[in-house]
């Protein structure tokens, strides 16, 4: 009995800190490096290798191989993006991207980028249960999970200690695939390069987040993008956990009404 008493004060004492650290460390899925992640490279606007990926991935009804986990808030498919200060979608550059907060963040200053692909069945179950619980009319059962998180990230020209922590899920049974995105600190929204202010991060072109197909044609921004509202993304939600975000990106888009065609892109 003795024992186990240490042990659950052990157990809370060492919680503790990582909770208050992270507000809202609870919406994030497991990630790190003691869960097998890599980390980007240090460097502002830069980005990870190619990602060739174990399960082609399908987004507005084209399979994709491989992404990229790029320091400024997105995971793009096929190509690398290092654009730091948001256009408005849809993008003219037709690279399709997933962009869970598409802003000048500066890991140099401060914070890192944590991913990997997974097939863990626990995380996969998680996945399952979140998405039956979200939509109970679908079933979906997906066998590859990529985890990209954004810990306490600084933007460019920072002279604060703001910092972001945010991440994006995606999820596929190899047809079928969701987006999960999940605000746990959003401290910022524009680095200084974007006319934001170098004291408070705020101002400028603020962070765009939502998805964009590359067809100059079909996307979904989430409310508030690219205004001052972004800064309260974490208390937003379509699934009424607020600060996730949830999509299917497939086909059909659930959640998503501005997004309701094909992707043009072939
Ligand atoms: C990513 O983008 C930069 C700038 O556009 C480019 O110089 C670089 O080669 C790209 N890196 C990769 C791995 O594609
Ligand atoms: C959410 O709203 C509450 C109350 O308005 C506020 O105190 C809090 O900072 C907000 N959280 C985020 C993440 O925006």
């Amino acid at each position: 009995m003795e024992t186990l008493y240490t042990f659950l004060l052990l157990a809370v004492g060492s919680a503790l800190p990582y909770l208050a650290a992270s507000p809202k460390a609870s919406l994030l899925y497991p990630y790190g490096k003691d869960q097998g992640d890599s980390v980007n490279p240090k460097a502002d606007d830069g980005n990870s290798p190619e990602i060739f990926i174990k399960t082609s991935f399908s987004f507005y009804g084209k399979k994709y191989d491989s992404l990229f986990a790029n320091n400024n808030g997105v995971v793009s498919f096929g190509k690398n993006v290092s654009q730091y200060t948001p256009d408005p979608f849809p993008l003219d550059d037709a690279v399709p991207f997933v962009a869970p907060y598409w802003a000048d963040v500066d890991n140099d200053i401060a914070g890192d980028i944590f991913w990997r692909q997974t097939q863990d069945p626990g995380l996969l179950s998680q996945f399952t249960a979140d998405i039956s619980r979200y939509f109970p009319v679908i079933s979906f059962t997906p066998i590859w999970m990529f985890i990209a998180t954004w810990e306490q990230v600084a933007y460019f020209g920072s002279a604060s200690d703001k910092v972001n922590t945010f991440q994006a899920v995606l999820a596929t049974d190899g047809e079928i695939s969701f987006i999960m995105l999940n605000y746990a600190d959003i401290q910022w929204t524009t680095g200084i390069a974007s006319e934001g202010d170098p004291a408070t991060g705020l101002g400028g072109i603020p962070a765009q987040a939502g998805f964009d197909c590359g067809d100059k044609k079909n996307y979904y921004n989430i409310p508030g993008s690219r205004t001052p509202e972004i800064i309260n993304i974490g208390n937003t939600t379509n699934v009424g956990e607020p600060g996730r975000w949830v999509f299917q990106v497939d086909l059909l888009f659930i959640g998503a009404p501005t997004a309701t065609s094909d992707c043009l892109v072939k």
